[in-house]
């Protein structure tokens, strides 16, 4: 069984997708340790609620990032991680944690990539005007949201969203796309190819969608 390290700074509902994939028993994983660098995070409560142990990197403990990066990867490796699961950790890991843990970090982050990478992705996906936009699992590569993407889920944009209803509906296929893309590593299913990931027997979605409806072919 896949031993998971959760790294996370806020709400935590990734974080209980996953606790919530595994006491279904549709994901065969455990999770070794919750780290947060916010003290004030709810996703401590969600692990210790669990009987997870969790741990308290503070930002303000080291002025290096490389240095607090060192510090994740002792306790990383004390827990026996196996895969790094970043779920809404608000900051960007070093070349310190990635060689420590290469192509084993996973990142979900609110946008399809590799549109509207950063932050405040809602807010420019509607500055944009696309009409669609959706959630990306990927791995972690030395770049900020570029390494080889997993597995993505499209959502519409309606004409009378705000950031928060589009967040919203982006982070519902967030709680499907991540414990699915763990549950691919943990069978072993997925293959690195240069920026490819490749995934054995894998159920293609059929079909395509277009927001608004075509209306004029029936
Ligand atoms: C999620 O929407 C996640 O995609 C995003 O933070 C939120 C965390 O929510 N991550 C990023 O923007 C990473 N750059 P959660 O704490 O409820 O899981």
């Amino acid at each position: 069984m896949i031993n998971l390290g959760v790294l996370v700074s806020g709400n935590g509902t990734n974080l209980q997708a996953i606790i919530d994939a595994m006491e279904r028993g549709i994901l065969d994983s455990k999770i070794g340790v919750v780290i947060s660098n916010n003290p004030g995070a709810f996703a401590i409560e969600r692990a210790r609620r669990q009987n997870i142990p969790t741990e308290i990197v503070s930002n303000k403990t080291f002025t290096e990032k490389e240095d607090y990066d060192r510090r994740l990867v002792g306790i990383l490796k004390d827990h026996s991680v196996d895969l790094v699961i970043l779920a809404g950790f608000m900051r960007i890991i070093t070349h310190v944690l990635i060689n420590a843990f290469p192509m084993r970090i996973m990142n979900i982050h609110p946008a399809l990539l590799p549109a509207f990478s950063g932050l405040n992705v809602q807010k420019k996906a509607l500055e944009y005007g696309v009409k669609f936009s959706g959630a990306t699992v990927h791995f972690v590569d030395e770049g900020i949201d570029t390494g080889p993407v997993i597995i993505q889920a499209v959502v519409p944009v309606y004409d009378d969203d705000t950031e928060e209803t589009l967040a919203a509906r982006i982070l519902r296929e967030e709680h499907r796309i991540y414990p699915q893309a763990i549950k691919l590593f943990a069978e072993g299913r997925l293959e690195v190819k240069g920026r490819r990931v490749t995934i054995k027997d894998s159920h293609r979605t059929e079909g395509s969608m277009a927001n608004p409806e075509v209306t004029i072919f029936k």
